[in-house]
């Protein structure tokens, strides 16, 4: 690359707050993400990958999916179906303790998490540094957490203190309920109790039943572990943010069963894989993600940490990772009556194994990418809005584009798409001056723009523009495939 073709980019400084309205914005018009059922006003919380959107998913996946399976050889698939015997969810704990503690305010009919406004309260103390009642708050939250009537406490606390809703600042409340996040409908022609089936709120369930399936068809030795992609539902009582919280979403979860007594190393090495793997195979910025310690645990677990993202609306998770022990595999064992022990050829010994899970969601990681990949700038003075995808992640991974249509730039340009697409999403695109097509790729993240002019047809040579710096390499027709690829080439 000549020194001549280096342009001058500079970044603009962008609020957090319109960062989030212009993501949905662009989301919506160039055809990632769009209001589910849009035409009759949509339904909270769900939403629809467009053309862009849906490309970009099965990008992360398959990342996800590759970095799992394929190079792990003790790591193998699964694809279990959504609606499992109901049993499964008595074992799991989840009919009898999914649940989430629920107020309504009478005044404003609004729905609230309890623990959410008193955890937004503790915070609020926290940022005006009112120690005292800080100190005084949190305890009798915690004493609440662990109380034998946890709804009473919650009720009590929040009344006590005189918490009032942050939108709209009213506190006229009901008492605390839980409500079960678990979807149900009914199997069958008769709506009866005996008929009710669950839609699952997690993947990890079909893993846990299909142990021994897997194992033995696969002839697996522990430890080894066990990959799904696939949706999972949840009635979330609280809702928002486009799509980092769905009530229909798509796990990446992989239980990873170990011996007893051997969980903490595994513990910690799927840790350090997974937090490395944001940054190294998905490039997001590794100042942006940060560990959080859970000190309250799920029923199932006796480790629990979580990878969050910095988004624009606060630093949230985008995945946990669990040490699980043997509780699932034990108590489907209990439930179902079948021997879930594993045992060891070479030492004969009988056991349970222990499990690491890691489980991610994709929908919120894609939310993190685009967030992660926002940037406003300016080209040697010209102001544009560019997605900085990694080329891995970004939907499209080139646009051919002809200087203009005429003189048979157009026919080269088109053989040349036609050539790619065999192995690439490229896009062909003559409309419009060169500048304003940069501009629609930069928009959508599209890594490379690969350019057909006059001394393409004397040399057969195209010019190759980078997306982040807008400089512009020359190279052979024939180098431009294994550019590419070379360009795709991850973990
Ligand atoms: N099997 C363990 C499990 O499901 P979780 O922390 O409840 O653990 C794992 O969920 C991941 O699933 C989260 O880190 C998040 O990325 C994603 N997730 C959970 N609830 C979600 C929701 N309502 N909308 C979108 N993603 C969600």
């Amino acid at each position: 690359m000549s020194n001549s073709d280096k342009k001058r980019v500079q970044s603009a400084t962008l609020s957090p707050d319109k960062v989030m309205h212009k993501l949905v914005s662009l989301a919506k018009r160039r055809g990632f993400i769009f209001p589910s059922s849009e035409i009759y006003e949509g339904l909270s919380s769900c939403f629809d990958y467009g053309p862009l959107g849906s490309e970009m998913k099965r990008n992360i996946k398959e990342l996800w999916w590759n970095s799992m399976t394929r190079r792990h050889q003790n790591i193998v698939g699964l694809d279990a179906s959504i609606m499992m015997n109901p049993r499964v969810w008595e074992a799991s704990g989840h009919v009898a303790s999914f649940n989430d503690p629920m107020i309504d305010d009478k005044t404003t009919k609004r729905r609230y998490r309890a623990d959410h406004l008193i955890e937004n309260y503790i915070e609020k103390l926290r940022r005006d540094g009112k120690e005292a009642d800080l100190k005084r708050v949190q305890s009798t939250y915690e004493a609440a957490t662990s109380s034998e009537d946890l709804n009473r406490a919650l009720y009590e606390l929040i009344l006590a203190e005189g918490i009032k809703a942050a939108d709209t600042g009213s506190g006229d409340w009901t008492e605390v309920r839980q409500f079960n996040l678990m979807f149900q409908c009914n199997m069958g022609a008769l709506a009866e109790r005996s008929s009710v089936v669950y839609l699952r709120p997690e993947t990890a369930q079909g893993i846990f039943v299909n142990f021994h399936n897997v194992r033995e068809s696969s002839r697996m030795k522990v430890p080894f572990g066990i990959a799904q992609i696939g949706k999972a539902f949840r009635n979330e009582i609280v809702k928002g943010n486009f799509i980092f919280r769905m009530v229909e979403f798509e796990q990446m979860e992989m239980q990873y069963f170990v011996k007893p007594g051997t969980q903490a190393e595994a513990f910690e090495a799927w840790r350090e894989e997974r937090f490395a793997w944001y940054s190294s195979t998905l490039g997001i910025n590794k100042e942006k993600l940060h560990w959080y310690k859970h000190d309250k645990l799920a029923h199932y677990a006796d480790l629990a940490y979580d990878i969050k993202f910095e988004f624009p609306f606060g630093i949230e998770e985008i995945e946990g990772i669990h040490s699980r022990t043997d509780f699932d595999l034990k108590q489907h064992q209990e439930y179902s009556g079948k021997n879930m022990e594993y045992i060891d050829q070479l030492t004969n010994e009988r056991y349970i194994p222990y499990v690491v899970e890691t489980s991610a969601g994709c929908d919120r990681l894609f939310l993190a990418l685009l967030a992660d990949a926002y940037t406003e700038d300016t080209v040697d003075g010209d102001e544009r809005v560019v997605l900085k995808l990694s080329p891995r992640v970004a939907p499209v991974k080139a646009a051919v584009l002809p200087l203009m249509k005429k003189g048979g730039m157009g026919e080269r340009a088109s053989a040349l798409c036609d050539e790619l697409s065999s192995n690439f999403l490229v896009q062909y695109d003559d409309a419009g001056s060169i500048g304003k097509r940069y501009r629609r790729q930069d928009e959508i993240g599209t890594p490379f723009c690969i350019t057909v002019d006059h001394q393409s047809l004397e040399e057969n040579t195209v010019t190759v523009r980078y997306r982040d710096t807008a400089a512009q390499e020359r190279m052979d027709i024939s180098r431009v495939r294994e550019f590419l690829a070379s360009q795709l080439i991850g973990q």
